[in-house]
């Protein structure tokens, strides 16, 4: 016989383990209410630990992530009881499969031992309800909530893709990178400079320090890859490419000795916000009903992207845009609670969850 749930969620214990965090929260939202309520949250991450060796050792991550998974649940339920959770929401795809067996075999015992669902989480469609929440000290303030029909950012160090969301269960894919994420062309570029991951921040402080002189509009540029595609594809593989053949020939550039580092954050800042604009644009003429954008995802704190998509609202008043705030971009176990409040009907047993490294 199928269980049955309760069809309203209200409060869950919510776990995140995809990538290098570990990471934990309580969530909770009114019935009927178009947000949800973050009142506990704890990251812990092992991003140190890889900094050697220039990018995640997954073994590394998983067995961090041994170690600090019960800490983390402990610490995050100081001033709350496991009796108040209705569910445990947990990431099981897509991420680096030790580390999501970590969180998913921890939520898989909690539920055998609360008696409670499981709500299990795509990771990547988890993302933008970072937007979808707000922290418990301001949850009566009436700040807007983004409204649908809304198009949907995910822009982070493995996806960068555009989604048309209707509803909450009305969630359509219009397009994405066919190749490198913008957050990954961020850290390779970075790279070149210099820095280690995640490079997207350094390009973002260098970008914000170049003066643009009176002439930048005529000199060469990097490519704005797929600008006039007329479809909703991305790519940044060439964009990468053409930054390392522009970083090695303005070294002989005596044009901005002193800033040629900051010029060439701008320049790769400013191609990449400019293809999210064009795409943005573009949807917003294939669907004028679209009252809100929101942007998730690692790169989602990027001031030019942000900028970017804040342009578009000058000259349509009627459409907000709303970017998380810079905690809830990267990883984090509240947007995968906040997930599973607006999706109650993913709830199951104990017995049938499993954790997939792809989508
Ligand atoms: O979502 P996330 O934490 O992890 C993935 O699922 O990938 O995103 C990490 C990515 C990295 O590529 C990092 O460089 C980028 O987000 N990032 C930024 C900024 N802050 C983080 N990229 C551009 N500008 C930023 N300010
Ligand atoms: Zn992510």
């Amino acid at each position: 016989m199928k269980t049955t749930y309760p069809h309203q969620l209200t409060t869950v214990l919510a776990i995140e383990t995809s990538c290098d965090e570990t990471a934990c929260a309580i969530v909770q939202r009114k019935p009927q209410s178009d947000y949800a309520v973050v009142s506990s949250e704890v990251t812990a991450t092992s991003l140190q630990k890889h900094t050697q060796t220039q990018g995640i050792v997954p073994e590394v991550a998983a067995r961090e992530q041994l170690k600090s998974m019960l800490p983390v649940i402990t610490q995050t339920l100081e001033n709350h009881s496991l009796d108040e959770v209705d569910a445990v929401a947990v990431t099981v795809k897509p991420g680096l499969i030790g580390s999501l067996l970590v969180g998913v075999e921890t939520a898989r015992t909690l539920s055998y031992i609360l008696n409670k669902p499981i709500v299990p989480v795509n990771h990547i469609e988890a993302h933008p309800y970072a937007n979808f929440v707000r922290p418990s000290q301001i949850s009566d303030i009436k700040s807007p909530i983004p409204q649908f029909p809304l198009l949907s950012w995910v822009i982070s160090g493995g996806h960068t893709e555009l989604y048309l969301m209707k509803s909450h269960q009305e969630i359509v894919y219009l397009g994405g990178t066919v190749d490198d994420a913008a957050g990954e062309c961020f850290d390779k570029c970075a790279r070149m400079l210099g820095f280690d991951y995640p490079g997207g921040p350094h390009i973002d402080r260098l970008a914000n320090q170049f003066l643009p002189p009176i002439s930048y509009r005529l000199r060469p540029k990097l490519p704005r890859p797929l600008l006039h595609s007329g479809d909703y594809n991305l790519s940044f593989s060439g964009l990468k490419t053409a930054f390392a053949r522009l970083h090695d020939n303005i070294q002989t550039d005596s044009q901005y000795p002193d800033s040629v580092h900051q010029f060439l954050a701008h320049e790769l800042q400013s191609a990449i916000s400019d293809v999210i604009k064009k795409k943005t644009q573009q949807a917003l003429t294939e669907f004028p009903a679209v009252k809100s954008i929101i942007i998730s995802g690692g790169a989602a704190a990027n001031t030019g992207i942000r900028a970017a998509l804040n342009q578009l609202t000058t000259t349509n008043p009627s459409l907000t845009t709303f970017f998380p705030l810079l905690s809830w971009c990267t990883d984090n176990a509240t947007m995968i609670g906040a997930y599973a409040l607006f999706h109650p009907e993913l709830q199951q047993d104990w017995q049938t969850i499993t954790a997939f490294p792809t989508r």
